[in-house]
Parts: C-alpha cells; structure tokens; sequence
C-alpha cells in the first residue's frame, strides 16, 4: 500500500515539476499528441499488411486531406454518381417514381398490370441463359409451383409454432432432409436461414460465442481463405470479431493450408473452408482444414452456399469428388443455400451443425424482456411461412433423382465450357473448376474488355479481382442447347479480336476495374461502392413526369 502511494505521489511531483510554468492547454495538447502517437504506433505496428503498403496508405490518406485532391476526388465521385444514376434511370426506361401513397387505393387490375410492366424493365433476357448465375432454375413448371405453394403459406409466421405447426413441420423437414444429403448423423441438426449471408453470420456467431464462453478466448478470430465469401467479412464486422485472411495457391487457388496452419493462434475460433469458393469455382482440401480442425480443437465451417447443392449429387451423377461434408473428421458446420442450386426462389439457406452444442451458441434468447422470454433460432424475427413452404416444395419436387439429373447436366455443360474455353488462344481457365463456376484471365489483354464485349453480345458476367478475372457460373438454364456453344463461340471470337486489335479504350467495368486497383486507399472505393447504392434508392428520376403523375392520381 505505502510503496504504492508513495509512487503515485513522486510520480505527481515528477509531472508537476516538469510541467511547471507551462500554460495548461499546451500540457493538455502534448498529453493528447502523446497517446495518439502511442495509439497510433501500436496500431501501425500491430496489423498485418506490409510496411511499405500500410506506408503507402497512409501517406494517400494524407493527400486525400489536401484541398486540391479532396476537390479532385468530390469531382469524380460526382461523376461516377452522374452515370450510374443515369444508368438506373436508363434501365426504367426513365419513367417517373412514386413518392407518396396515392390518396385512395389502386384497383386491383391496375396494380397487376403496374407490377407487370415493372417487371419486364431491364433488357437481360435471363431466361435464355445469359447471365451467371442469378436464377438457377427457370423451369416453369417449378416457378408456377413454388409461386402456389408460396400463396399457401404467404401468411404464416413461423415464430408462432403453435399457430402454424404446418409450416414447423416444413421447416424440421428440410432442415432434416438437408443434414442426410449431407451425411450428417442423428446428432445432425441446423436452421433455415434468409440466404447464404446469414448462415455464415451465424456459423462465425456460434464459434464466437464457443470460442468466449466455452474456452474463455477475450478477443477471438476468423481465420478463412482469401477466395472465401465476402459474407464472412460482413460477419467479422457486425460481431466486432477480427477476421484473417489465409492466403491460396496461385495456380491451383485453393486455400495454402500450410500458410492457415501457420496462422492459427490461441485467438483462432473458426477454420474455414469453400467447396467450391465463389470466385474460380474451386474446393479448398476440406479434408486437411478439418485435419487442422482436429489436431488444434478448433471449429472448422464449410462454406458450400453456392454449390452444395450440387456437390452432394456428384457421385450419383458421375463425378465423385474427395469426401467434404460430415463423413469428414473435423467439419462441425456447413452452409448450403436452397436459392442457389436447390432451385427455390430467393430467400432460404441451410446451416448444419454436427452436434447442438453448437446450434445452442447461435441461439438468441432473452429472458428478462417484458415482451415475454424472447427466443430465436435465426436473425430474423417474424417470417413468412411462404419462403418456407415454397423451399420445402422445391425439395420434394425435384427429390433425389430431379437434384441428380440437373447436376449431371451442369456438370457436363461447365466442363464443356472450361475444355473448350481452356483451348482458346489469349485466355486460360483459372484452377481447374471442378463443379460449375469457369473463372477466365489473360496475359494477352485486359480480361475486363472482353467481359464488356460479352456484355455487348448481351451476356452477363461476374468480374473478379486480385486477380483480374470474369467468370460464368452455369445453371440449369445454360443446360438448354446451343447456350454453352454460343458462349464458347462468342468467347473464341472476342479473343481472336484483341488479339489481333488490342483494344485501345477499356470499355466500362475495364475502366472501373482499373481504376479501383490503382487506388492505395480503399476508402475511395468504398466512397464509390456508397454512390452506387445511394443509386439504387434513388427516386429523383423524370421528377417533371412524377407530378404529372401525381396530378393523375388525385
Ligand atoms: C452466394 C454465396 C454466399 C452467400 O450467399 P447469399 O445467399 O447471396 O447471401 C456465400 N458463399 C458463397 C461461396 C456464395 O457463392
Ligand atoms: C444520385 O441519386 C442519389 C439518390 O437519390 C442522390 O443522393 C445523388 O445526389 C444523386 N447524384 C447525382 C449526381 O445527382
Ligand atoms: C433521371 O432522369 C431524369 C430525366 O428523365 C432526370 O431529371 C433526373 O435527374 C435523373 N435522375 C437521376 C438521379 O439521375
């Protein structure tokens, strides 16, 4: 006690003295300029990039400061906001918004006639195949279906279980029936989530929670390869959790185990692994994440949103593939998403666990509200019974023999594409896609040119970046004849050109590709990426048509 109060006081003389005669606001300054720098240093010194890049960084933060590059930046962005306002505008044909309720309802007639026309915006002709991935399946007689089925249910809440048990029942079944595909156990179990995002919040919420409660780590981390879902950083962030990125094989882009083995510590609350990963359309070697997994006791979650329901019919169709869901030894959760390859409409994922503890960690629960002891599975309060039932009739409908059928034909289409594409001279197929997403790069030109002259002969493709790529992901629709062959001829012929005539002006994702990657401080991009969302809210459109509008409503 004494020595400790003696040290305070000859600490406060210490100060005092040297403070003496100093007018207080400079102590107050020299005190803040003190930590910051302290603060600042730590933080510098703690991260992971490289010295130069961070340097690099901070010294275009700076920059961004100066009044002459702030105008600059305002310019641009202004630009950018300009077009892609313009861009939406365009794609509705500039007709005029709704900003206020109409004063008296609409007639029914009206209003189908209204949403139909909104409906046939935009001049992507999906249903021929066009784009990558987006609708999965476009079988009429699936969309009539799940649309009635969807009606049956349209106004059932599954958060009271005790006024619709029938869509209990449906929930419990697909949940149930997604655990056997993949083989999961009795112990099995899982939720229905909104979409791929939330199951993998929730898998990273459950291990956070493991990681706090169970074996006491203060601050813990993700540890997930470069290629893994963007949905894992949204995770990192919302649950205050960091996230660290485990770098690929350059050739093969599948997750550098050794490189995730070097990088786990006493911090690490999840191993993750993509079968296949969104963007080359690669497995990572599940099997050695969960060997990791096992020896480190950690939790290992296997990111098969996109393509799990394919992967788990490979063998029935044809294509075995090295085993990555619960047969292997390590994997505690997988995400698979019913709105991608279980070809039921937006709005449902399956997240699985090996055993409840987990499942009980993602739980939300609160006993104390006055509303009731409040208790969730999911993210989600209130939901419509409908998204349900129409994922549980796409289940049944196609069942096992319908999943099978479909997966042998995209698997065979992808494969068609990623041979065929492969021999093209100028581009080359990034890793070997072993289920259906083609990823394409070139060392001749600017792959980005030839996505915009894809996007010229009216497909639409995914660009990728670091490094620069644009992929297909084949669906049931690029199944139908003569749709791989017109998009193998049309990528032949693109190539053919610039390789003969290097284009000379990037066309519009070229150019914003480039410039994105040319840009030190992300925060530019971001500053970007808000603009085109502030886009899609937009409702200035035709503003003089709006209240001719208006008046007509009145
Ligand atoms: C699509 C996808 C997700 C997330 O899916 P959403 O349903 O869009 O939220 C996650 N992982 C992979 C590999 C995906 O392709
Ligand atoms: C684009 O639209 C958004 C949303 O309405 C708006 O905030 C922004 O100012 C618009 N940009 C331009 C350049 O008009
Ligand atoms: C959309 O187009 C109209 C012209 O039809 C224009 O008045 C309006 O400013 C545009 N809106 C945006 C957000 O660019």
């Amino acid at each position: 006690m004494d020595v400790a109060r003696n040290f305070i006081i000859s600490l406060q003389d210490y100060v005092n003295e040297a403070c003496e005669g100093k007018p207080s606001w400079e102590i107050v300054l020299r005190t803040a300029i003190v930590t910051l720098l302290f603060v600042w240093s730590k933080n510098f010194l703690m991260k992971d990039e490289s010295m130069i890049e961070r340097a690099k960084k901070t010294v275009f933060r700076f920059a961004r400061k100066l009044p002459m590059v702030q105008t600059k930046i305002a310019k641009e962005i202004e630009k950018v906001s300009v077009s892609m306002n313009d861009t939406m505008n365009k794609s509705i044909d500039y007709s005029s918004y709704i900003t206020k309720l109409p004063e008296t309802g609409w007639k029914i007639d009206k209003i189908l006639e209204e949403a139909m026309k909104y409906s046939k915006y935009g001049h992507y002709k999906w249903e021929t195949g066009c784009a990558s991935g987006t609708v999965y399946n476009g079988d009429t007689i699936l969309r009539d279906l799940t649309t009635e089925v969807y009606g049956i249910a349209a106004w059932a809440n599954p958060l009271h279980a005790d006024v619709f048990p029938g869509v209990r029942k449906m929930e419990a079944e697909v949940v149930r029936m997604t655990c056997s595909i993949f083989h999961g156990d009795s112990k099995s179990c899982g939720c229905v989530t909104s979409g791929g995002t939330e199951s993998i919040i929730l898998a990273c919420k459950a291990y956070r929670e493991f990681a706090r409660e169970v074996k006491g780590i203060k601050n813990p981390e993700l540890l997930v390869p470069i290629t893994a879902h963007a949905a894992f950083d949204k995770a990192a962030q919302l649950l205050g959790i960091r996230i660290k990125r485990v770098p690929v094989n350059p050739v093969t882009m599948k997750v550098d185990v050794s490189a995730m083995k070097k990088m786990i510590t006493s911090k690490t609350c999840m191993l993750a692994g993509s079968a296949p990963q969104f963007p080359h359309g690669v497995i990572d070697p599940i099997e050695e994440i969960g060997a990791l997994g096992v020896q480190y006791n950690i939790p290992v979650h296997i990111d098969a949103c996109l393509g799990g329901f394919l992967i788990a019919f490979m063998d029935k169709a044809g294509y075995p593939l090295a085993p990555f869901d619960f047969r292997v030894k390590g994997v505690t959760s997988i995400s698979a998403d019913t709105h991608k390859y279980g070809y039921a409409p937006k709005g449902t994922s399956i997240l699985m666990y090996r055993e409840d503890r987990f499942r009980h960690l993602q739980f939300f629960v609160t006993p104390d509200w006055p509303g009731g002891i409040y208790a969730t599975a999911t993210i989600a309060g209130s939901r419509s019974g409908g998204i349900i039932a129409s994922c549980w009739a796409a289940l049944v409908y196609h069942g096992l023999e319908g999943y099978v059928k479909h997966t042998k034909s995209i698997i065979e289409t992808t494969r068609k594409i990623y041979h065929e594409c492969s021999k093209i001279p100028g581009i080359f197929v990034y890793g070997e896609p072993e289920v259906s997403v083609v990823a394409l790069g070139s060392n001749n030109f600017n792959i980005y040119t030839l996505g915009d002259a894809m996007t010229k002969r009216g497909w639409n493709l995914n660009a990728l970046q670091f490094p620069s790529s644009v992929h297909i992901a084949t669906t049931v629709l690029h199944t139908q004849p003569g749709v791989a062959d017109r998009f193998i001829s049309d990528v032949r012929e693109i190539a053919e050109d610039m390789l003969k005539n290097p284009p000379k002006d990037a066309g519009a994702s070229a150019a914003m590709y480039g410039m994105a990657a040319s840009v030190p401080d992300r925060s530019v991009v971001c500053e970007m990426a808000w603009v085109y969302l502030d886009a899609v809210y937009s409702t200035d459109g035709g503003k003089t048509k709006s209240s001719d509008n208006q008046k007509r409503e009145e």
